[in-house]
């Protein structure tokens, strides 16, 4: 097999990683991929949110598969096009992908087909009637751009100032373009969040092994959001009894949904869960893996695939089996100085090759240029450096003691990624 990947993070690194385990994969191509992604696939130099060329990458060579890592592609309609010109693609089509690309389209789903989510407060078009609005909801509020802002598009607001001056960069000076044409405001729930994740090919479902991001920049989850600074996958991290209820309440309901509503989905599809008091609720739904839940999640796959995506694309999950390796696997995202913020690039990347010396550890990069036999920053997000364990504790050391052979001038990254679940489970801190 001949595969394409669409994207160049560390999210498409791991795909990439774990796509040429296969051993029916004789070549991959990633678009555009990235200097550390070159070391694993011919990479091409294609925006990965250029419908248009990415066709015509597509037909000049004709992959027996195409996996599309990132949400631009989706909304914009690549699996549509693909599947048009007989080209297998894995990946929700443009009307599935809907899902993620407004906000108020999957809310508007989820009320229909009484999927537990957030209460609505109001959809508004003018930044005067968002403003009237704020007069009758209860604090926290949380405000959402409709379309896509890149993670940026969202804020759970502590005060009716906070909020006003969020919807005024939106609706106002709209920082995020088209995006924030429309707001929602929806109430702001409590609890841990849960990031569950599925493949299905519109029928079938099979679930991946259950991930926690981390969002904020800083250690205790201070400090602004970010694309996601760490994440880790544990057995036992879900009791059967909640996952049961997630796929009965919230997933089974969802991908028949969208099949009923003529809008068959097929690829991985996010679900961003709060798990609060009433049970699990529905925060958002991404129409791809999350960025660096991916990196957790292929590290504990025991299951080829490529086999897994062409049994999606051609409709037969039903007959797909997924393993797990049993224990845990734990990734931290290395940061430039500033990430979120404006970021520091162009430092030299040390310690790599020191890094994985230990088998249980793996360095995906996502922001990084390569001189010579050199590495260098080139991004906000920088690295990802996951490793598995026999338990969470295993391989949050493994990791760990990875991430710290790794050094560039203003590096960060948190050092307490699964440290909650491990105060639960031994009742004291890492
Ligand atoms: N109703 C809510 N109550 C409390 N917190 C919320 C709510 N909605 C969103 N959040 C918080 O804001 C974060 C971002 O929200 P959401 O996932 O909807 O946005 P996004 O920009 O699409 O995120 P991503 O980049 O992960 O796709 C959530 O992870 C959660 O921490
Ligand atoms: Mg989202």
């Amino acid at each position: 097999m001949k595969i394409l990947v669409i994207g160049g993070g560390g999210r498409e690194h791991a795909l990439v990683w774990k796509l040429r385990q296969s051993p029916q994969v004789e070549k991959v191509w990633c678009a555009p991929g990235n200097s550390g992604i070159s070391e694993d696939a011919e990479c091409v130099a294609v925006n990965a949110g250029d419908v248009a060329a990415l066709v015509a990458l597509g037909e000049r060579l004709r992959p027996d598969l195409t996996v599309v890592g990132p949400e631009l592609p989706l909304v914009n309609g690549v699996v549509d096009e693909f599947t048009r010109r007989g080209l297998r693609i894995l990946g929700a089509s443009k009307a599935a992908a809907e899902l993620e690309g407004s906000k108020v389209f999957a809310k508007e789903f989820m009320q229909r087909h009484g999927i537990p989510t957030a209460t609505t407060y109001g959809v508004h078009d003018s930044a005067g009637a968002a403003y009237s609005a704020l007069c009758a909801v209860d604090w926290p509020c949380v405000i959402k751009a409709d379309g896509l802002a890149a993670g940026k598009g969202v804020l759970v607001a502590p005060t009716p100032d906070d909020a006003t001056a969020f919807i005024e960069r939106l609706m106002e000076r709209r920082e995020f373009g088209a995006a924030g044409e429309k707001v929602l405001l929806e109430e702001a729930l409590e609890g841990e969040e849960l990031s569950y994740i599925v493949l299905t090919d519109g029928e079938h479902i099979v679930p991946m092994a259950p991930t926690q991001d981390h969002k904020r920049v800083f250690d205790g989850d201070q400090g602004p959001n970010t694309g996601g600074m760490g994440a880790y996958s544990a057995d036992g991290m879900l009791p059967q009894e909640v996952e049961q209820s997630i796929l009965q309440s919230i997933v089974e309901p969802t991908v028949r949904g969208l099949l009923n509503d003529g809008r068959p989905y097929r690829g991985f599809l996010y679900f961003g869960l709060m798990m609060t008091s009433e049970g699990p609720k529905v925060l958002e739904f991404n129409c791809r893996m999350g960025d660096p839940e991916a990196q957790a999640i292929v590290l504990r796959m025991d299951f080829d695939l490529a086999q897994a995506a062409v049994a999606v694309t051609d409709q037969k999950l039903s007959q797909f089996r997924a393993a797990w390796k049993p224990g845990a696997s734990a990734c931290v995202v290395m940061a430039s100085e500033g990430y979120p913020g404006e970021f520091v690039a162009g430092k030299k990347i040390e310690g790599l090759a020191e890094a994985v010396q230990d088998g249980a550890t793996v360095v995906f990069h996502a922001g990084t240029k390569r001189d010579g036999a050199d590495y260098y920053t080139s991004g906000g997000r920088v690295l990802t450096v996951g490793a598995t364990g026999k338990d969470l504790p295993d391989a949050l050391t493994h990791c760990y003691d990875a991430a710290s052979r790794i050094r560039f001038e203003g590096c960060h990254y948190r050092r307490d990624i699964g440290a909650r679940a491990l105060k639960k489970a031994h009742g004291g801190a890492r």
